[in-house]
Parts: structure tokens; sequence; C-alpha cells
């Protein structure tokens, strides 16, 4: 494992790529020693990325109960005041994210997460598996004869995407669009090397459709958006969910995959254990991936009060960095955390999509993806394996892989 000055700032956005992954020995060192660690503001940073400005320095949580504790209390703890990501707002930015229902106050966010629990609710998922196990079968047919591929944008980028066309409603004919522009937004910190805002367009695309609703209702999420009268939603509202769903659903999902075959190549003694019989190890497989990984490495509260962390004080307008991935290795609830071990007993107690009012709206989604997903690649390419070494996104908030040539006996 590298080895990292207890002084090591989170908002270097090297550390990943060094890594291969959040810095695991670090956090055990903050855990340890210093377990609601301050981290300040790195001048560096803002002269690299100088679009996402970062001006307040932040407590980092490291260990589980303190993640899980402030994830659960809206009270002390807002995603309003601040937002709820870690780089920080001017007014302008903080109007656009309050009109996401992840930064609303807490009773308007509950009052339209009751709406879209619907959609995602469990039944709701049965009623989308078929769809989902034809798109799955869909996207390693048009890989399985060739015999290779770049995983992460031929394969695992395009289900996410097929599956938000899918539950927006959005017609067959805009899924291109929608895969180029999704993925733009994805790299959100590689993107200003294009010229065109991703927004723009997907904004552009949200309306057209919610114009087409608005004349056809159906079932789909945005019809469902554009009808509710209860929610007072606006355009602009509308246009966040829509971009939301685009980043919350895409870069997570198709991550999570690709670094399930990186682990699979890995670790073979696992992959073999999972082909000895896919039906009993593939759903904690995909937990266990999720807790070792946590591609979303955090989110951001800030505190609303004078308070305690963990018998740590902290201020009334602090901000705080909550590390899944620092949580997800804690040895106080996980055994052994920093090895990789499909047959897992309490995996699923990870926090990769969040704990408390927050918690993933898409988790039961992104579950049935994976499993549709790699249940196609474990039975029908079971022998696939790097033809290179991946390259990692740069930055400070995802653990993602951007690209990995894969090899396999085509079918
Ligand atoms: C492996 C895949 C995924 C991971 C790791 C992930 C991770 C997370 C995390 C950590 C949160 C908590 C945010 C917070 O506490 O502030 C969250 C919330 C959310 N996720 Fe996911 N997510 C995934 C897939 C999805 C999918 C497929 C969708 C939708 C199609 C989705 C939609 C959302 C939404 C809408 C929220 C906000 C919920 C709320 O504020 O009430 N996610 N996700």
């Amino acid at each position: 494992m590298t080895a990292y000055a207890i002084e090591t700032n989170l908002l270097d956005p090297d550390i990943f790529p060094q890594a291969k992954g959040p810095p695991h020995s670090l956090f055990a060192q903050w855990r340890d020693k210093d377990p609601v660690h301050w981290n300040p503001v790195n001048p560096n940073y803002a002269a690299d990325v100088p679009f996402a400005s970062i001006r307040k320095g932040f407590w980092v949580l490291t260990r589980y109960a303190d993640v899980s504790e402030v994830s659960r209390d809206q009270k002390r703890f807002s995603s309003y005041d601040e937002g709820f990501v870690i780089w920080d707002m001017d007014d302008e930015e903080l109007v656009r994210q309050r009109a996401n229902f992840m930064g609303m106050q807490p009773e308007a966010h509950m009052a339209v997460r009751r709406v879209l629990n619907g959609p995602f609710a469990p039944n709701a998922m049965r009623a989308l598996t078929p769809k989902i196990d034809g798109l799955a079968a869909e996207i390693i047919d048009s890989v399985a004869a060739k015999g290779k591929c770049e995983f992460v944008f031929d394969v695992a980028s395009k289900l996410p995407v097929y599956t938000f066309c899918e539950l927006m409603g959005i017609p067959e004919s805009y899924r291109d669009a929608v895969v180029e522009y999704g993925n733009a937004l994805a790299d959100v910190e590689t993107r200003t090397a294009r010229t065109v805002d991703p927004i723009v367009p997907l904004f552009a695309i949200c309306e057209e459709i919610c114009a087409q609703k608005r004349a056809n209702p159906d079932d789909s999420l945005i019809s469902t958006l554009v009808h509710d009268t209860t929610l007072g939603l606006e355009q602009l509202h509308i246009n966040m969910f829509f971009m939301v769903f685009a980043i919350a659903g895409h870069e997570t999902t198709r991550s999570t995959a690709a670094h399930f075959i990186y682990l699979m190549n890995q670790f073979p003694d696992q992959f073999a254990l999972l082909r000895s019989d896919v039906d009993k190890h593939l759903d904690n497989a995909i937990e266990e991936v999720l807790r070792y990984t946590s591609t979303t490495t955090n989110f951001r509260r800030t505190a609303t009060c004078d308070t305690e962390i963990g018998g740590f004080k902290v201020k009334k307008g602090d901000k705080i960095y909550l590390s899944y991935a620092a949580a997800n290795r804690d040895p106080a609830v996980f055994e052994n955390p920093d090895a990789f071990d499909i047959t897992r007993a309490n995996a699923n107690r990870h926090l990769s999509f969040g704990v408390g009012p927050h918690l993933c709206l898409g988790a039961r989604l992104a579950r049935l993806e994976l499993h549709a997903l790699l249940r196609q690649i474990v039975t029908r390419i079971p022998d696939i394996h790097l033809a290179g070494e991946p390259e990692w996104l740069r930055s400070i908030w995802f653990n993602a892989i951007v690209r990995m040539p894969v090899v396999f006996t085509p079918e």
C-alpha cells in the first residue's frame, strides 16, 4: 500500500489515480489517531481545477459510526445550507443545487421523495427486470463475438444510460445523444476540455420530452413529474431531476461494473468461486465490490449549530466530508476490512449508497442493473481478463476507472 503523510490533502486529484482508488492507508491512520480530521484548502487545487472552487476546509469523518450519525441527522447536518457536494457554491450555483431535491429543505425533500419512491419501489423494479435483462443481453451481444472491447464505454456505461432512458420514458431516438452528453456530464472534473457544457443540450432534450409528455401522458417518471400538481415543480426543477438522474444513475453504476471486472482479475480465486456457482454468489459479490470500491467516495453536509461528532466539537457552518470509502473499511464493523471476500457475511452493511433520509433512491435499480449485466458476462464470456493497465479518473469525488481494455474467448 502507498505510505501517506498524515497531512496529505484530500483535495489532491492525483491521490486516487496513484493509489488506484481511495487512500485507504491514510484513512486507517486518521480513523485511528484523528477520526474527525481537519483537511485545509489546497491552493494547488484551485490553480489546477479553476472552475470548481473550494474555499473552505472541512472535517473528514472516517469512522462508520460518525458517517452514519451525521447522515441520519438532517437537523444538525444540512444538505441545504451550503449544498451536498464538497465544492463551495456561489449564490447562483446554490440556487441551482437547491432546485435539485437532494439539496432541498427536509420537508420539501420528503414531499418529492414520496412521489419518487413509487417508480423505484420493489414492485416497479420487478416489472422493469425483464426489460433490463434484455438490454444487458443486447449490450453483451454487441461485443461477445469480437473477443475484445474497451469495457468502460463499450459495455459498462451503456446499461445505466439505456435504463435511464427507459425509466424516464425517453424515446430510443434520443439514446445516442443521452449516452454522449451523459458521459460528458459524468466527467465532472474534466469537463473544461469541452467547448459545450453538456448541461445545455441535456436540458434541451428534457424540455422537448416534457412537452411530449404534457401532450401525451404515460406512466414514465418524467410524465409523473410533469403532471404532479401537488409538488409545484417548475421546468428548472424537472431539468435538475433529469440531470441528477443522468449523473447519479450513470457514472456510479458504470464504475461499479468496471471495478467488479477489475477486482475479479486482481483476485482470481474469488472469480473462480463466483463462476463455480453464479446464482449463489453474484448478489453478495456485488455488495462486496460496492463496499470495497465506494465509487462515490464522499458527500458533504454543513453543521447547522455548534455540536459534537463522536466526541469532537464542530461549529455552526463547519463543512463535513462524509467518507463512505473510509467507513466501508472500518474494522469496528467489517472484520479484516482490506480483504476482498465475496462471501463476507455483512458486506451489504456498506455505506456506498449513503444512509438516512438521503439514502440512494436508485440503490435497488443499480443492484438490478449490475446483476443483469454481470450475470451476462460471467456466464457468456467467463474468461474475461484485462488486456492492459486500466486508467483511473483524476477526481477528488469518484473512484472511477475510465478506460479498461479487456479480452475474452469470442462467443
Ligand atoms: C452503484 C451505483 C450508485 C451509487 C454508489 C450511488 C451512491 C449514492 C449515494 C452515496 C447517495 C447519498 C447522497 C447523500 O447522502 O447526500 C445517493 C443518493 C441518490 N442516488 Fe445514488 N448511487 C448509485 C446509483 C443510483 C442510480 C442508478 C440512481 C437513479 C437512477 C441514483 C439516484 C440517486 C438519487 C436520486 C439520490 C438522492 C436521494 C435523496 O437525496 O433523497 N443512484 N446515491
